[in-house]
């Protein structure tokens, strides 16, 4: 078992990564929640009898009274419907101030269950079981919460830190195999904007990635958290620019998105391609760079090896240009994108004249 600390000075909490399905899940749960005796889960339809029963029966076992709260899997789930639903659904199951809201589930849940718990009763305690490999090293680290609305994706949302998150190694064995390719997308971004150490380290472990080895799995998955919340604890509520890093290849990612049409492309596969774009980017913009030509190359080559998408679709020029120019990074029609200067460290930049490199 592998614990990761995330020292937030007003709500520090840990990240346990444990494998075997959740043994000691109970444990963790009371001591986070000093011993708190009732909890609701909310969960979806996929993930309900893979794994949110086994956490209900872990909680009763462990006598802590549940309720479980189930969604239909999928983007979709994260509106303000849905989320009014779970509103009323609390309130009927008596939710108090000491009721825990515990997400077992992907992004999609964690994101949508932490909004609920962050705005009911003027915030309940959260704890997050996040089950894809993305929701793993990415989003139920860093405590933000949220939902869609017509108008964009997590525009409606608050920053609320869990108590503890609790992921197991053993449910990536059901997860599909886009899914865990997605989700390693994000892993390699880690390598690239953060840690070159981490980046040979996956170069060095691509069969035992590929077949989703738990030892592995779960050592990098801990670091992914870790370098998250080196991330956070400089920039929790991403005001000093420090957490935009974490949008390397997302720029050219959303493009892909939204051109690719509504869940032709995953997010992750957005961001394999969005990372390729990038890398192309920074070297067209200091092409003798031997630096950025080694990256390039390496990053192509474990993209390639991880089975990650790299292949930028044949989109009209002039709509990646007017999608990227709406892209919220846009200020007075200049571009600002993460790049790399090498291996394991980059920057934001501002770019003018973008239309002269794609
Ligand atoms: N809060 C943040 O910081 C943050 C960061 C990144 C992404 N996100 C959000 O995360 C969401 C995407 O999350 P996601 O990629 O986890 O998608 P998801 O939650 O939709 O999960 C993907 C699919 O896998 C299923 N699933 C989940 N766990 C499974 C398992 N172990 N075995 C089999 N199937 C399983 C789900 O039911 C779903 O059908 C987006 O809404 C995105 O905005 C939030
Ligand atoms: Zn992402």
């Amino acid at each position: 078992m592998l614990t990761v600390p995330v020292s937030l000075s007003a709500n520090p909490y840990e990240i346990v990564i444990s494998s075997d399905f959740f043994p000691q899940f109970g444990t963790f749960f009371k001591k986070w929640t000093n011993g708190a005796r009732h909890a609701i889960i909310i969960s979806d339809t996929n993930v309900e009898p893979l794994y949110a029963m086994k956490i209900a029966e872990i909680l009763a076992e462990s006598g802590v009274e549940n309720d479980l709260c189930v969604v239909e899997a999928g983007e979709e789930s994260k509106c303000v419907e849905v989320a009014q639903m779970l509103w009323e659904r609390l309130i009927e199951c008596g939710a108090d101030r000491k009721t825990v809201i515990t997400a077992v589930g992907g992004g999609v849940v964690g994101d949508l269950a932490g909004f609920v718990a962050a705005t009911i009763n003027r915030g309940l305690p959260f704890i997050q079981v996040p089950t894809t490999l993305l929701a793993q090293v990415d989003s139920s680290v860093g405590g933000k919460t949220g939902i869609n609305i017509p108008q964009g994706k997590n525009l409606v949302g608050a920053f609320w830190q869990p108590k503890g998150v609790f992921m197991d190694m053993a449910v990536l064995r059901t997860l599909d195999e886009r899914q865990y390719r997605a989700g390693m997308a994000e892993v390699v971004k880690y390598g690239v904007i953060m840690d070159a150490d981490f980046f040979a380290f996956l170069e060095k472990n691509v069969e035992k990635i590929n077949s989703r080895d738990e030892s592995i799995l779960s050592q990098i998955i801990a670091r992914c958290c870790a370098l998250k919340a080196e991330v956070v604890l400089e920039d929790e509520r991403e005001t000093s620019g420090r957490r935009a890093i974490l949008n390397y290849g997302h720029t050219f990612g959303h493009v892909v998105e939204k051109l690719g049409g509504f869940g032709t492309w995953l997010h992750g596969e957005g961001v394999g391609i969005g990372m390729t774009f990038a890398a192309r980017l920074a070297l067209k913009l200091d092409p003798e760079n031997s630096e950025l030509k080694e990256l390039q190359k390496r990053q192509d080559a474990l993209l390639e090896m991880l089975r990650i998408p790299t292949r930028i679709p044949d989109f009209p020029r002039d709509e990646i240009l007017n999608t990227m120019l709406r892209d919220k990074k846009t200020e007075n029609g200049t571009l600002r994108f993460v790049l790399p200067n090498r291996l394991g460290d980059c920057v934001m930049k501002t770019i003018q004249g973008i239309e002269k490199f794609i």
